[in-house]
């Protein structure tokens, strides 16, 4: 079970850029590093190919040490001097590219808002007190070589809106639940959660950047109930091709998941995630636009699972259709909603 230990919350408060620092972290998180990689290595061959050059017009005669072997009555060198020195200084290039990133690497990370653009996102767009999270404007010319970031993990997507709204409707049924939200992204549903003052909220996602963005948020608004962890909902690595074991790991009350339906996968490893929850007699809300083709495959598996016995009718619709009760009675809830006539506060 993850535990609110009081470290994570002190870690977040004093780090001025609210990140941690493990090797944990994506690499394609490195953006500094990276670069410095790059240069050290081009330097390196540069410097074995002139240097050696260099150095061969100025000591043209072997030296002592190296006249082990006799031809002719004259003394030859076992490996002449150019290669010699080409291999020393390949060795010294190489040392000195690696203790260069590995100093770079033990250097704390740049602060997200030195690599994008963050601006805030209102639960309400009109009311600036209201919740909200950050979403991220990326910059392509300071990306990593061949590194992109996931756009679709910095933006607020309408379910989440239709999700935040939905939550803070029903804030009295959830208010001492536990919740984690499943690919959240910016997290706007978890950040209005922590707002509602409910005792635990995790956020998900397998994109760093969209953890560190929902931690800052968090710290910013003094939310101490929630905690950010990183989460594969694919879980092609494990044993029943689902990250079905993070469902004991955290153990929540309520799993939320808006708009992560990416690809057949994520739709097929989210509906594993969701039948342990049902399982482990957790409620499982699901929202998905109309226009998004693979939610049908998160349904289908579902339906292959068994999961009908949790819902009432095994397809998507509209929340406006359902009444409090029902979100209490039902486990699993399947929202549609069309981006037409999301709210936008
Ligand atoms: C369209 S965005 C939705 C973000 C947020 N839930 C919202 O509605 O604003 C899809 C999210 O799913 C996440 N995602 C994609 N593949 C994932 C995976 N295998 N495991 C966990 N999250 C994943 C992405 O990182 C991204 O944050």
């Amino acid at each position: 079970m993850i535990e609110f230990d009081s470290t994570h919350k002190t870690q977040a408060k004093e780090h001025p850029s609210f990140v941690s620092y493990e090797s944990t972290v994506p690499p394609r998180y490195h953006f500094r590093e990276y670069n410095q990689l790059v240069i050290n290595k081009g330097v390196g061959i540069i410097l074995s190919f002139i240097v050696p050059s260099e150095l061969m017009k100025s000591h043209s005669t072997p030296c002592r040490r190296d006249q082990t072997k006799i031809k002719n009555g004259i003394y030859q060198p076992l490996m002449p001097n150019r290669i010699r020195q080409c291999l020393i200084l390949l060795c010294l290039a190489f040392l000195t590219t690696n203790l260069q990133v590995a100093a770079a690497l033990s250097t704390p990370r740049p602060a997200i808002s030195e690599i994008f653009s963050l601006h805030k996102v209102h639960l309400r767009g009109n009311n600036p007190s209201s919740p909200w999270c950050y979403a991220a404007t990326i910059d392509p010319t300071r990306e990593a070589p061949g590194v992109k970031y996931n756009f679709l993990a910095t933006q607020v997507w309408p379910s989440a809106r239709t999700a935040s709204f939905l939550l803070e409707r029903n804030a009295d049924a959830i208010r001492d639940w536990k919740v984690c939200e499943l690919g959240c992204g910016p997290a706007l549903p978890s950040l209005v959660m922590a707002d509602l003052g409910l005792p635990q909220v995790i956020a998900t996602d397998l994109d760093q950047v969209a953890l560190d963005m929902v931690q800052e948020a968090a710290r910013e608004q003094a939310f101490e109930n929630l905690i950010t962890k990183c989460v594969d909902l694919t879980g092609e690595e494990q044993e029943d091709g689902y990250s079905a074991a993070i469902i004991e790991e955290i153990g929540a009350d309520l799993y939320i998941m808006s708009d992560v339906f990416e690809n057949a996968s994520v739709a097929r490893g989210a509906a594993g995630i969701t039948m342990k929850a049902l399982q482990s007699g957790a409620k499982v809300w699901t929202f998905a636009q109309s226009d998004r083709a693979q939610r049908e495959i998160f349904l289908q598996e579902l339906k292959e699972l068994g999961a009908d016995e949790y819902v009432d009718v095994m397809e998507w619709r509209n929340s406006d259709d359902f009444k409090v009760e029902q979100f209490c009675n039902h486990p699993l809830m399947l929202f549609d909603l069309d981006e037409i006539t999301v709210n936008y506060g």
